[in-house]
């Protein structure tokens, strides 16, 4: 088995990285987390004044983006916890919907992920970057637990937010990420759903990794 690819799609809170990182660890798969790529462009792209609309194809050029042991650097440089604030998941949407930008990090993803085991989450994972992956997973959670589980996240990184200013901003995100023309959020064809809003992190890890299992073996009824 030279390459395996299990792609997690999903909106925000639903899960996803928590549940691809987990998979990854169980299975000793890689892990790849294609949000944390557009937070990034997002984030580099705004500090340097510019925005969606504006011509980036020549800064898109210049940018390098590295995935190693489970870091983002751009430009040589380690991703912190910069991108994780409400204002770049927003601009990160923004600029998602920009296909130059869509375009460069589809192909930096497609070239981390060749020839490997790996477990990759986003949005457009199993419907554009990788449609004939090997397991495709679709996360989904009531819009009241996602508001929760991101609240708990982000009070975590010591960020402290009203459940109105998360909800707003998850609906928005939600709208943005579902309506654009390209590579919309929405589950793959051959994608099995999974609503965890009422599941423990426990129980949708064991439930994917046993999915992905099955297929390694062959025994899933359900493979493409
Ligand atoms: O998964 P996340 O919340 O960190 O993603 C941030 C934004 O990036 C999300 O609102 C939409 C965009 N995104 C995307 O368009 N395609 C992906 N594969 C991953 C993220």
């Amino acid at each position: 088995m030279s390459e395996f690819i299990v792609t997690i799609d999903g909106p925000a809170g639903s899960g996803k990285s928590s549940v691809a990182k987990g998979v990854a660890q169980k299975l000793g798969f890689e892990y790849l987390n294609t949000g944390a790529m557009y937070r990034a462009i997002a984030f580099e792209l705004h500090s340097k004044g510019l925005n969606p609309n504006d011509d980036i194809s020549g800064e898109l050029e210049r940018i390098t983006m590295d995935y190693k042991d489970g870091c983002l650097y751009v430009n040589g440089k380690k991703v912190g916890d910069e991108i994780r604030s409400l204002e770049v998941s927003s601009l990160a949407s923004d600029f998602a919907r920009v296909p130059a930008v869509r375009k460069a990090l589809t192909r930096i993803q497609r070239a981390i992920a060749k020839g490997r085991h790996i477990v990759v989450e986003g949005r457009d994972m199993g419907t554009v970057v990788f449609p004939t992956a090997n397991v495709k997973i679709f996360l989904t959670a009531s819009l009241k637990e996602r508001v929760f589980r991101r609240m708990r996240e982000l009070q975590m990184k010591g960020i402290f937010l009203s459940h109105k200013e998360i909800e707003d901003e998850i609906k928005q995100r939600d709208r943005q990420d579902s309506s654009r023309p390209i590579a919309p959020l929405k589950p793959a064809e051959n994608s099995v759903v999974i609503d965890t809003t009422k599941k423990s992190l426990d129980e949708v890890i064991d439930e994917v990794s046993s999915l992905v299992l099955r297929r390694i073996r062959n025994e899933d009824p359900h493979r493409r």
